[in-house]
C-alpha cells in the first residue's frame, strides 16, 4: 500500500469530472487500499478518487468512532434523497482548516459497488449522509466551498494560494 498525495483548493484538476470503472480489477482494489490508508493517516472521515488526481467514480469513507469500518463506494448513485435536509459543518482533505455548514439531504440511499465488484444499496443519515453527499460532489468536480457565498470562497482561495506559497518556501 502506498499514501497518495491530496490535491488542495484551488487546483483546479478538483473540477474534473470522474469517468465511470469499467472493471473491479486488481488496479481499482490497489487505488481502494491507497485510498483507504491515506483517509486514515490524513485523519478525514472520507476520500474521493478526484482528491488523488485519479479521475473515476471511486469513494471510501468511514465514519465509525473505530476507525476501522471502511466502507467502499465504486460508482455511487443516489437511488432515493429525503425531502428534509439539514445543514452540517464540513470540511474536507482537499481545503484543511476551513469548515463551514453546507446543506444537505437528511437521508440518503446510495447504490454502488464494492471493492469486491458486488453491487450493493445502503441508507444513510447524519455524518454518513453528509459523507456521501460531500464525496459525490468531489467525483462531479465540486468542492463544498462552492456552496458557499462568493465572498467567503474568494477569501478562503486566498487563504488557501497563501498556506501553499508559505509551504513551499523553506521555513
Ligand atoms: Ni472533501
Amino acid at each position: 500500500m502506498a499514501l497518495l498525495s491530496i490535491l488542495r483548493y484551488p487546483d483546479p484538476r478538483l473540477h474534473t469530472v470522474a469517468r465511470p470503472v469499467d472493471q473491479v480489477d486488481d488496479r481499482i482494489r490497489r487505488l481502494v487500499d491507497d485510498m483507504v490508508e491515506t483517509m486514515y493517516e490524513a485523519e478525514g472521515v472520507g476520500l474521493a478518487a478526484t482528491q488523488v488526481d485519479v479521475h473515476e467514480r471511486v469513494i471510501v469513507m468511514d465514519t465509525s468512532d473505530s476507525r476501522d469500518k471502511p466502507l467502499v463506494l465504486i460508482n455511487p448513485e443516489l437511488v432515493a434523497r429525503s425531502e428534509d435536509m439539514n445543514q452540517v459543518e464540513e470540511g474536507c482533505l482537499s481545503v484543511p482548516t476551513i469548515y463551514d455548514k453546507v446543506r444537505r439531504h437528511a437521508r440518503v440511499a446510495v447504490r454502488a459497488l464494492g471493492r469486491d465488484g458486488q453491487v450493493f444499496e445502503r441508507e444513510a443519515s447524519g455524518l454518513t449522509s453528509v459523507c456521501i453527499q460531500h464525496e459525490m460532489d468531489h467525483l462531479m468536480g465540486k468542492v463544498f466551498v462552492e456552496y458557499l457565498s462568493p465572498f467567503k470562497r474568494d477569501r478562503i482561495r486566498s487563504r488557501m494560494l497563501k498556506k501553499a506559497r508559505e509551504d513551499k518556501s523553506p521555513a
